[in-house]
């Protein structure tokens, strides 16, 4: 029998929380796509649309290769191991993605995770300990916030905020835990709400100095930064000095899902002994594992990708300033345009959609109070055509709104 809607105390809870979302206008409606993604999107009850809020910054979600790989391992490995990693066996395809993951990012090993969020979540509750610190930047993304709420919890380690990317605040912490046995600083490569870099050069340096060690969740560098890719460290040309480095498979690497933690042959072996998601939860799908390492030797392969995006960004960034616009300042795909109030992001993001570009407006929690914003994402997949397309929409609405 189907009980009533709302018949309990935390529906009716949750009913009335959703009603107030819907009246001041925060309520966040989902959008069916009906094709793969790709610059243009098949949105239901929509059409075609321009896309600028997807994470596909090299455009292979749909790429050839990357499709015709999942459906090869498919019939290969069939749908998945139906236990987890060490109690049934791995995939030979899962040793050779992560083989090709440390191969990307300049490590000597790397394990990958169902998700970035399942990597961020194992790395300090899995080898830090009552006796140690981790420190993380305030603006981190929120699986890093909730991993290290999750070690507090598990292990009794110490914890830590330091402010956005302030490395004085950072070196006054790490001073005063001259007595922690390890000492964990962990930041975004890329922030994604801003599209900030982190001062890579300088946190290495203090890390150093402060004998402390160095984790960077490089789910927007990946495939992004660097001359070929590689992320942050490559951007900064330090690759191979970053001790841990997490990242994504569901971003430019394909965009199905999946996360890698990189870092030395002894911190993967140990994450594979220890690691909860590791222990009891089952591996990447092999389709999955499949087309990101067919998205790994694609980009391997097609550093003008790369290229592309990072001309793509500049030029989109550059457009919007000369309709008069005031993204914020940066070198990366993400172009985000501040305007206020929650209400106001999303109304923005609706009218955009009204005139065919699909992009999300994000506000409080997500964002500081007061800082709304649309953010634009820019793949190396939109042609000229597609961005001017988007432009002449940001002219129109931003016009009818008053801010241009
Ligand atoms: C910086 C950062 N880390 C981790 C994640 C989580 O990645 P995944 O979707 O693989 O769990 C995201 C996704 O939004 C992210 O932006």
């Amino acid at each position: 029998m189907t009980r009533a809607v709302a018949s309990n105390p935390l529906d009716r809870r949750l009913e009335a929380e959703l009603e107030e979302f819907r009246r001041t206008g925060v309520y966040k409606r989902l959008n069916y796509l009906d094709s793969p993604q790709g610059p243009v999107v098949r949105m239901e009850g929509r059409g075609d649309v321009v896309i600028l809020s997807s994470n596909n910054y090299l455009g292979l979600c749909a790429q050839p290769e990357v499709v015709a790989a999942g459906k090869t391992a498919l019939d290969r490995f069939g749908a998945g191991t139906a236990s987890v990693r060490f109690i049934c066996g791995t995939f030979t395809i899962h040793r050779a993605l992560e083989q090709a993951c440390a191969r990307l990012v300049g490590t000597e090993a790397s394990l990958s995770f169902v998700s970035c969020w399942n990597a961020n979540e194992a790395v300090p509750a899995t080898l830090l300990g009552e006796d140690d610190l981790v420190l993380s930047d305030q603006l981190n993304h929120a699986s890093i916030i909730d991993a290290v709420r999750l070690a507090k919890a598990i292990t009794k380690c110490q914890t830590g905020v330091f402010r956005h990317a302030d490395l004085g605040d950072l070196e006054e912490k790490l001073r005063a835990a001259g007595d922690r046995r390890v000492r964990m600083v962990i930041t975004d490569g890329v922030f994604s709400m801003e599209g900030a870099i982190a001062k890579l050069p300088d946190l290495i340096e203090l890390c150093r100095k402060h004998d402390a060690l160095l984790v960077v969740d490089d789910s927007h560098a990946t495939g992004v930064l660097g001359a070929t890719g590689r992320g942050t460290a490559e951007h900064f040309r330090v690759l191979g000095e970053v001790d841990l480095i997490t990242s994504t498979l569901g971003k430019a690497l394909g965009g199905a899902a999946g996360g890698f933690v990189a870092g030395s042959a002894a911190v993967c072996d140990y994450l594979t002994q220890r690691a909860r998601p590791q222990l009891f939860s089952n591996a990447l799908p092999p389709t999955v594992a499949a087309s990101a390492l067919a998205a790994v030797e694609y980009l391997e392969a097609h550093p003008e990708r790369v290229t592309t995006l990072r001309e793509n960004g500049r030029y989109f960034r550059e457009q919007l300033l000369a309709l008069g616009f005031k993204p914020l300042a940066g070198e990366t795909p993400i172009v985000p345009v501040i305007v206020g109030e929650t209400a106001f992001a999303i109304r923005l993001s609706e009218e955009l959609l009204d005139e065919g570009v699909f992009v999300t407006g994000f506000g409080f929690p997500v964002v500081p109070q007061g800082q709304a914003r649309v953010r634009c994402q820019i793949s190396a997949a939109h042609t000229r055509d597609h961005l001017d397309r988007a432009l002449a929409a940001f002219k129109k609405v931003g016009g009818r709104l008053g801010l241009i």
